[in-house]
């Protein structure tokens, strides 16, 4: 059912409540694909949702007006999450002249026959007039595809951000100020740690851009539109692109035989310690409100994206596995090639990790700390098939060494 954003310009999108694997990310609360229908003088649809749903998208465009009274499509991003249904659109508005950038074009050329397609390519400095309303662009180049760019209608101060902002989350609400808020944020940070966090410079970027424009509320490609909070999910955009620490530390591993468990439970055990005693300290440089967030998971009981999130504005990581075969445990080289990829900014680090005969696991993480170009705390803590008392003391001072430079991390942001 379509939605009124402000007078004459309605959501047109797609709540897909069954997605649960969105190309490995974790959708545990569904998706939703935005499209956006303004009717003015003229009459353009803002971006499309994914092929399979481009026929409901139609229906609700047909609820508004008749098919061929729109004169534009806008695509902002070709994914086919958002460009996929193009085809069927264009098939079935048979006077819209599709509006996208250059770049948009060539990528939109490599996934569709776009030969009957009417295009009209459009740069940062053009301007079309729906009548009482006009549509301006501003590329967003990497947030999140080369070909990016927002569409911006200033009479209205609504910014249509594509991915940007957006939250993978399905819901029969449609704005930010109908749905609990600390689930929303929550969202949009698994979003931006999965999807954006590779292109935080970029982001920065975009954000001096949209710095520049008055901003009354922000319509993005997917979740929920931003109305009453855009200034709380700019201001997180800003901590997230500009790799803001908070007090967190994440205690990751995988274990054979319940060593490397016990080895990740005694790291945590010293980590809660010295957090408390961080506390406890409050009448010197440490406040109560730096309690540090200790965290332990198990990377085979929780998901690649939850360990994104968290490990996003995370101070200080420990990373733990078995060796298996000279390797380390198959779901922590997931975990660990997962990440790299994501560039998160440099964290505080160490390896640890039990073995038979021969230790490896904790050796490749170890490496990996440093390849990474993370700060190494300690050389890898090992324990041969059993940790000893002696390397369970280890394991609490790599937790206490976790705590003390997440806070230092912290303090110096
Ligand atoms: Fe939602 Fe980059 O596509």
């Amino acid at each position: 059912m379509a939605v009124e954003l402000v007078k004459n310009i309605d959501w047109v999108g797609y709540v897909d409540w069954s997605v649960r694997d969105f190309h490995s990310f974790d959708t545990f609360r569904g998706a939703t694909y935005n499209s956006y229908l303004i009717r003015d003088d003229k009459t353009a649809v803002i971006d499309s949702v994914k092929g399979q749903y481009a026929l409901r998208q139609l229906q609700q465009i047909a609820e508004k007006t008749e098919l061929s009274q729109v004169d534009y499509v806008v695509c902002n991003h070709a994914e086919p999450d958002h460009a996929g249904g193009l085809v069927s659109l264009m098939a079935h508005l048979p006077n819209a002249v599709l509006i996208c950038n250059a770049k948009c074009r060539e990528t939109l050329s490599a996934y569709f026959d776009i030969g009957n397609w009417n295009i009209q390519v459009i740069s940062p400095d053009d301007k079309i007039s729906l009548g009482s309303r006009t549509l301006t662009f501003v590329n967003t180049p990497m947030v999140h595809w080369p070909e990016s760019m927002f569409t911006y209608i200033p009479e209205e101060q609504l910014l249509f951000s594509m991915d940007a902002f957006g939250q993978h989350l399905a819901t029969s609400e449609r704005f930010d100020d109908q749905y609990d808020l600390k689930t929303i944020l929550t969202e949009a940070k698994s979003y931006y740690a999965n999807i954006v966090t590779p292109y935080s410079k970029q982001v920065l970027r975009t954000l001096e851009t949209a710095a520049k424009i008055p901003i009354n509320m922000i319509a993005p490609s997917h979740g929920l539109i931003w109305r009453s909070n855009v200034s709380q999910i700019v201001a997180a955009y800003q901590d997230w692109a500009g790799g803001r620490y908070t007090p967190k530390v994440l205690i990751l591993f995988d274990s054979m035989w319940d060593s490397t468990t016990q080895m990740a439970e005694a790291i945590l055990d010293g980590a809660v310690q010295e957090s408390n005693n961080a506390v406890q300290k409050s009448d010197n440089t440490v406040q109560k409100s730096d309690n540090v967030d200790v965290q332990l998971m198990h990377v085979r009981r929780t998901t690649l994206t939850r360990i994104a999130t968290e490990m996003l504005d995370a101070a200080a990581v420990a990373l733990g596995s078995s060796t298996l075969n000279l390797q380390m445990m198959p779901q922590m080289s997931s975990v660990i090639t997962y990440v790299r990829g994501l560039k998160f900014t440099s964290k505080a680090a160490f390896s640890f990790g039990s073995y038979g005969w021969a230790h490896a696991g904790s050796d490749h993480l170890d490496r990996w700390i440093e390849e990474t170009g993370w700060t190494r705390l300690t050389p890898p803590i090992d324990a041969k098939f059993r940790p000893t008392s002696e390397t369970l003391k280890k394991c609490r001072d790599g937790g206490r060494l976790l705590v003390q430079a997440a806070l230092e991390k912290t303090k110096s942001m």
